[in-house]
């Protein structure tokens, strides 16, 4: 491991272009659960089955339960010395893109600055019949959140499964990993597409690939330097 670090801080040294895919490993040290494993289900249900539009259609009343109930965990939480480090990262790179999956916002809340939300935040909401969107960070909502326009139903502005990402967002993404000296991939399954194919998109285009996980993941074979453990731990060793 202290190798590896090694080399990344040579590369570091450099100045080089960075492009960086988090999951939701990298907020599990602040406590926010991440999908795989047992920390997925929710009275029963699979993250699927919630994060849908069949799931909304069939339920909305208990998927809204299950995001309000995350909106309120999240409101207490803060981010970790992962995304503390990668804000100090950014500093260190001639370019730097910052691609999550997290819908939390607590890569924007420890300082970083661009960031592309390939599956949207929790925070925004939008009518399903109308356009009306707005943004309601760490505002507690009703059990019904209805439109105020329309009085139609509100869902929260997640990409959920099945749906097309923002428009624009993956072409952006592509770019930068495609410009990149370095990729780190970070506690993702990596199991999710088209975010995870960024890992293949990044080695293709000659980028230094570094995986950060407590495991080893479908990306791991196109790693350069795999660090297993924590990325609160993990990271902050790399500056
Ligand atoms: N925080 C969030 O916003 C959040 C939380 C759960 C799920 N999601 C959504 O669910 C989907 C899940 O896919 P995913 O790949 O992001 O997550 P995932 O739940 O599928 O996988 C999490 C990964 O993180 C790793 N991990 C756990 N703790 C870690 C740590 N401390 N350090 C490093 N790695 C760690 C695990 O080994 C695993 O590979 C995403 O599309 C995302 O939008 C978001
Ligand atoms: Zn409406």
């Amino acid at each position: 491991m202290k190798d590896s670090i090694d080399d990344i801080k040579a590369i570091l040294a450099l100045r080089p272009k960075i492009a960086v895919l988090t999951g939701a490993g990298i907020s599990a040290e602040s406590g926010v659960p991440t999908f795989r494993g047992s920390d997925g289900y929710w009275k029963g249900k699979s993250a699927e089955d919630l994060a849908s539009m069949q799931g909304f259609s069939q339920d909305p009343h208990g998927v809204w339960e299950w995001y309000n109930l995350r909106r309120q965990k999240l409101k207490d939480i803060k981010p970790n010395p992962g995304h503390d480090a990668l804000v100090r990262l950014e500093e260190l790179a001639s370019s730097f893109t910052l691609v999550t999956q997290n819908v939390d916002r607590l890569h924007q809340q420890a300082g970083s600055g661009q960031v592309l939300e390939l599956h949207g935040s929790i925070w925004p909401v939008r009518c399903m019949d109308c356009d009306y969107q707005e943004d309601r960070f760490q505002v507690d909502l009703p059990a019904e959140p209805r439109c105020p326009d329309c009085k139609g139903w509100l869902r929260p502005g997640v990409v959920w499964f099945g749906e097309a990402l923002p428009f624009g967002i993956m072409e952006k993404a592509d770019h930068a990993v495609r410009m990149a000296d370095l990729f780190f991939i970070i506690g993702t399954s990596a199991v999710v597409w088209p975010a995870a194919g960024l890992a293949w998109t990044a080695r293709e285009a000659g980028a230094k690939v570094v995986e950060i996980n407590l495991e080893e993941t479908p990306a791991t074979e196109v790693a350069h330097i795999s660090l297993l453990g924590k990325s609160g731990e993990i990271l902050p060793q790399l500056l």
